[in-house]
């Protein structure tokens, strides 16, 4: 292998060079009391930290990154922290979505603009994951990916809760008056016990798990929990391996292939994945120069079962996940439907780091032959109702919505939604099909997880615990129940949902990938022309460059300047 020399770094036109400007960056390293011997012919590493106060996802992250530099210093590299964005998912308005190529940006723009050499890259609350990778992806420097790592259980009398996911359970019997105010307000405190992201199978632990499945996380990393101290010893062994990547020039271009892409989706599905990682992933691809659709996602969720008994789709948290084998058990049962010999920041192939993992409970992560749901994850549907498709998580739902037909029950936007439901004359029955509009890229803005909305509440006084949902939004990796997502194009730009009315018969069918609108084309025509487009969200800043360049939910919702792989120069240094 050609190992790079120090004058092959990037850093060193920064550093190793004698001009006046050199002079200006050595004086204020020297400013913070380093001295040559720090810096000289050492890869400089780029350690790239989400950590906020805001963020109790990623509240360890500021030690973490003093593990990772640990571990640079040891193998010979210069390590520096760079701040960047950090996307905490409970806070975040109107949605973290609006603000994932905004990381994306940043991560690609801090490595770019700076002396670094290799980055490490610190995160793992949903968007993060996918937003750092991609600015790396386009950077287009050595990186290796340093996930978060769960929280621990939630514990509530003695019962394990779930992030988000009992939320929602708990919420609704709530509402149905079998939990009471002070039982809510206990569960409050128990729920969320430690620093990590959300322990259940949301959208951070099957982003996570891609980053690994990709072959960008040390093996196994992605699965060690939060507060386990197995945690900062995988960051330190990250910080001694990146600048082994840098001086091997292990780039992600050699990682990121159309095979890992596929090992990837195969581990999603495996997983019972959120459905938000199909976006990500579309995005990640693409950046990458794969031209991958979300056709590719059922092609493959056909093949592949559920193997992980995770919530929402299964029983147990990552916590049990983790003492069952992690991800690296979880691939070595699905070895056979892999590409093993794809390559990873390690240096080794997919093949080399599995070779050894075994499966200690096999009532956490099953076999092939024995899954615990029989299908993939997520099923792909298309018809006039969604020219460009849509999603579902048919895992996640009431097995007797995956044929259902019934009147639809249309709501203009969330406030609409939202008042509606609290009715208790609302003309609604568990056969009616909820519609939200102005959810989508466009129109939430920034696509929130709206798409689990909520069941009328006459309807769960009743009994009724699952319905049919329609909408362009996304759901939390966390919801479940029998949502159709991701609806393209979006209602807020014309697409086909924008002329549904209340009373319009829907029908979905799940087996032959169909969701079908009962309305006459003349109909549709008719209500097409009499649609004038809503108002924009927004006139300046941030948000008007979002609206004016961010994609449908089927092309990974990039900006389209930031998309593909056009090479982007070197600063110059005058
Ligand atoms: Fe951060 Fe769920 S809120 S991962």
């Amino acid at each position: 292998m050609n190992r790079k020399r120090p004058e092959d770094l990037r850093s060193h036109r920064w550093l190793g060079v004698s001009d006046l400007r050199s002079f200006g960056h050595r004086s204020r390293l020297r400013q913070f009391g380093y001295d040559a011997e720090d810096w000289g012919g050492r890869p400089v590493i780029g350690i790239v930290n989400t950590w906020s106060e805001i963020n109790a996802c990623h509240a360890h992250l500021r030690a973490r990154a003093e593990n990772v530099k640990r571990g640079v210093l040891q193998a010979g590299g210069f390590p520096i922290e760079l701040p960047a964005m950090s996307l905490a998912e409970p806070f975040v308005k109107p949605s973290t979505m609006l603000y994932r190529n905004f990381l994306a940006m940043e991560a690609e723009e801090l490595l770019r603009s700076h002396p670094i050499d290799g980055a490490v890259l610190l995160g793992g609350c949903d968007k993060t994951t996918p937003g750092l990778v991609m600015g790396a992806i386009s950077m287009g420097i050595p990186a290796i990916y340093v996930p978060a790592g769960p929280m621990l259980r939630g514990n509530w009398h003695g019962e394990y809760l779930g992030s988000g996911s009992d939320v929602w359970k708990y919420w609704m019997e709530k509402q149905a008056g079998n939990i009471t105010e002070a039982q809510w307000s206990e569960m409050e405190s128990g729920i969320a016990r430690s620093f990590g992201t959300c322990m259940v199978m949301g959208t951070a632990a099957t982003m996570m798990a891609i980053a690994e499945a990709l072959g960008l996380t040390l093996p196994g990393a992605s699965s060690i929990p939060a507060a386990d101290a197995g945690h900062p010893r995988m960051c330190g062994v990250a910080g001694r391996r990146i600048v082994d990547m840098v001086w091997e020039d292990l780039t992600l271009d050699k990682i990121i292939t159309p095979a890992a892409v596929d090992n990837a989706i195969k581990v999603h599905m495996a997983m019972g994945g959120s459905t938000n990682a199909i976006i990500h992933v579309v995005a990640m691809a693409r950046r990458a120069g794969i031209a991958l659709d979300m056709q590719r996602f059922d092609q493959i969720s056909r093949e592949i079962p559920v193997l992980a008994n995770v919530r929402p789709s299964g029983k147990y948290l990552m916590e049990d996940f983790f003492y069952a084998g992690g991800l690296r058990a979880l691939m070595r049962q699905l070895a056979g439907k892999l590409d093993l010999s794809c390559m990873t920041v390690t240096g080794k192939s997919v093949g080399e780091n599995i070779a050894d993992a075994q499966v200690y409970l096999p009532d956490v992560i099953h076999s092939l032959a024995d899954p615990i749901y029989g299908e993939g994850a997520t099923a792909v549907l298309k018809g006039n109702l969604a020219p460009r498709g849509c999603v579902m998580k048919p895992a996640a739902a009431d097995q007797r919505f995956l044929r259902h037909r019934g009147p639809a029950l249309a709501f203009e936007d969330y406030n609409h939604m939202a008042r509606e439901v609290e009715r208790d004359d609302l003309a609604v029955t568990p056969d009616h099909v909820l519609v939200l509009k102005n959810a989508g890229p466009k129109g939430g803005p920034g696509m929130p997880e709206w798409g689990m909305l909520p069941i009328p509440k006459k309807l769960v006084k009743a009994g009724v615990r699952d319905m049919v949902r329609i909408s362009d939004g996304r759901m939390s990796g966390t919801s479940y129940g029998a949502c159709i997502l991701h609806v393209a194009p979006e209602s807020y730009v014309g697409g086909p949902l924008a002329f549904v009315k209340t009373g319009d018969e829907i029908e979905i069918d799940v087996d032959q990938r169909r969701i079908h609108l009962h309305v006459a084309d003349d109909e549709l025509a008719r209500r097409r022309s009499a649609w004038t487009p809503p108002a924009p969200h927004y006139l300046r800043g941030y948000g008007a460059m979002f609206s004016a360049h961010i994609g449908q939910a089927d092309e990974g919702c990039d900006f389209d300047f930031l998309a593909g792989t056009a090479r982007t120069a070197e600063p110059e240094i005058h």
